[in-house]
């Protein structure tokens, strides 16, 4: 397995981080998840956007472009010869003796990056996954992609015991998101889902959703809704770059409508699934364009 750090490509036994990192010690970073179908990165643009957005909001400037950091994720997946799986990349503040304040501008900030293997969840998309609501203990920038997870490990790992596959949480009242997920309702045959603003993370699975329910006319309502009146939805699913579009069947193990997918989830996770191998096609055409190919 090759990782990125720094500007270069190494094996694992190479790469050499440091015990005072700010990541490793403060969780003083942010992250991407994108995801690789067919050796092609998927909506890779928008999630380097996001972790440059990322990364100002907690003014850590990034010394890499967009274009840049597409670049490096495209070089790990060729590197490791990834089909479907997905490109994990964290930068943090960098390395510098531990005190709370940012150190000084000589201290420049680690950016590593790795590839996994891992299939899509077919059989959790054709089955759908049972939820567990969660009291949303997390900090009130959960907009930004930070290093910082205890929340959401606190919260998964209590839906794991409690046999569920996912954390609702819910925060005075309101169903916010997952635990590393963002979360839809369907009722009377409108699209709810929670406004993206600081209590979330504007995924970019959410926003593909978003696109996809306007082309299929599916009226969208980004309104705060409650755990009963999520309880009260005829279908329910939660989004994520790896979860893709789950149906959830009960919530706290309460049946969602009948208790199994709904008619407009599948929908949604059809044209999920026929977007891809268009994206797959063009992304192999572009690189046989950079290669200067003409097979
Ligand atoms: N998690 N909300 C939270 C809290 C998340 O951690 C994630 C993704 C999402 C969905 O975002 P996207 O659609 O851009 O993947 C929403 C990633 C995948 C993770 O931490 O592994």
């Amino acid at each position: 397995m090759i990782y990125f750090k720094d500007g270069e490509y190494l094996q694992e036994e190479q790469m050499n981080l440091s015990m005072n990192d700010r990541g490793y010690v403060f969780g003083d970073g942010v992250y991407e998840v994108i995801k690789v179908y067919d050796g092609v990165l998927y909506t890779a643009e928008e999630h380097m956007e996001r972790l440059l957005e990322s990364a100002a909001k907690i003014r850590l400037a990034l010394p890499y472009t967009m274009e840049q950091l597409v670049g490096i994720a495209e070089r790990l997946l060729q590197e490791n010869e990834l089909s479907v799986g997905h490109i994990y990349l964290q930068v943090t503040r960098g390395v510098a003796p531990r005190v709370h304040q940012f150190p000084d501008h000589s201290v420049s900030p680690v950016l590593t990056g790795y590839t996994v293997e891992n299939p899509r969840p077919l059989e959790q998309l054709d089955k759908g996954a049972a939820m567990k609501s969660v009291e949303d203990m997390r900090w009130l920038r959960c907009d930004i992609k930070s290093l910082n997870l205890l929340g959401n490990v606190l919260a998964k790992q209590e839906a794991v015991e409690q046999g569920c596959q996912e954390a609702l949480f819910v925060r005075d009242g309101i169903v916010r998101e997952g635990s590393a997920s963002n979360v839809f309702g369907i009722k009377d045959g409108i699209l709810h889902t929670h406004p993206a603003n600081n209590f979330i993370l504007n995924g970019i699975t959410r926003r593909v959703v978003l696109q996809l329910a306007s082309d299929l006319s599916i009226p969208v309502q980004e309104k705060e809704f409650t755990l009963a009146e999520a309880l009260a939805m005829d279908e329910f699913f939660f989004t994520s770059t790896n979860a893709e579009i789950t149906p959830v069947v009960t919530i706290d193990r309460q049946p969602i409508g009948e208790g199994i997918p709904g008619p407009l989830t599948r929908q949604l996770q059809k044209l999920f699934d026929e977007q891809i191998p268009a994206l797959v096609a063009a992304g192999h055409a572009s690189e046989r364009d950079s290669n200067g190919s003409t097979s």
